[in-house]
């Protein structure tokens, strides 16, 4: 199977879990369920979570074990998103090529429906172990490190970093601790929840960790260039939205061409981190391919 191919069927199984958190009996609280399965469903590149099957499998664990964490991080991811384009954040109208969820369920219901993604995820992990038959211990401490990296000593505290740096210069360790929060921390998220979903040990923790504040920090690099550089067809958003927020990117603290040389740095680092598992070809290719992407 090329890469691609299991890069494929990694999203199949992945939008398949997704669509049985989703299933809710007819109540009278449809609207929030149906905005919830609105932006769920709209698409995305499914990164976080392939990045959980895939470590699962690089520690020798079966991806049906570790698709309820790997649903989890997407939910948190998806809320993530819909809170980050309300007009009280980036204010942008467009995700994933459709009206973002404020501008088509109204900003209250977009908010409860992020509150609604972020709540179910750690229902999907403590349900776990009675719905899959996953280990007791590790549901536990995934529930730990998804919530320590999706707080406010990650990504919640990354965001936070990020609105304080609208309409002002930021060094280059502000911008770097911003990007470690907002982007880094629940990329490392997924990366731990496979090890922990394949019975890896602290060592494939401890690796995975690293791989993924590489991994992240390049990949905001690559949207901050993309912001610039893309068109709205390509991306599913829109374009200039950070200079229309007065935002610090890496593109304006180093210059577009900078800040390719230091994606590039980043994905040097995080494919050495890759090494403690053997490089496998899916994991470096993924990484290689987030470098080149035009979306
Ligand atoms: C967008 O993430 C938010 C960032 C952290 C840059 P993605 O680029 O992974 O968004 P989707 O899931 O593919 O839409
Ligand atoms: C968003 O970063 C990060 C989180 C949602 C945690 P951006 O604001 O740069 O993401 P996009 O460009 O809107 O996708
Ligand atoms: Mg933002
Ligand atoms: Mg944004
Ligand atoms: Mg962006």
């Amino acid at each position: 199977m090329t890469n691609r191919e299991l890069q494929e069927r990694y999203r199949q199984k992945i939008e398949a879990a997704l669509e049985r958190v989703l299933t809710f009996p007819p109540l009278p609280q449809e609207e929030v369920f149906s905005a919830m399965r609105y932006s769920l469903t709209a698409g995305g590149k499914r990164l976080r979570p392939i990045l959980t099957l895939a470590f699962c499998e690089a520690c020798g664990g079966e991806v049906s074990h570790a698709l309820p964490f790997a649903a989890a991080v997407d939910l948190i991811h998806c809320y993530s998103l819909i809170h980050d384009d309300l007009p009280c954040m980036d204010d942008d109208d467009l995700r994933r090529g459709k009206p973002s969820c404020h501008k088509k369920y109204g900003e209250a219901m977009a908010l409860l429906a992020g509150d609604g993604l972020l709540t179910a995820a750690f229902h999907c992990i403590s349900n776990a172990p009675r719905q899959y038959g996953t280990d007791p211990d590790a549901a536990l401490r995934a529930v730990e490190r998804l919530s320590h990296y999706a707080g406010v000593l990650g990504m919640i505290g990354g965001q936070v970093m990020d609105l304080a740096a609208e309409n002002r210069t930021v060094d280059a360790d502000w911008l770097r601790q911003m990007h470690e929060g907002k982007t880094s921390a629940l990329i490392q998220a997924a990366c731990e929840l496979g090890v922990l979903a394949g019975g890896g040990d602290e060592h494939d923790l401890s690796a995975a960790a690293d791989f993924g504040l590489h991994l992240g920090l390049a990949f905001q690099f690559i949207d901050d260039i993309l912001d610039v550089t893309a068109t709205e067809e390509q991306l599913g958003k829109p374009i200039g939205s950070d200079d229309r927020q007065h935002k610090t990117t890496c593109v304006t603290l180093y210059g577009l061409e900078r800040a390719r040389q230091l994606a590039a740095e980043s994905t040097a680092l995080a494919l050495d981190a890759l090494r403690h598992f053997g490089s496998p070809p899916f994991l470096c290719a993924l990484t290689r391919q987030m470098l080149e992407r035009d979306h």
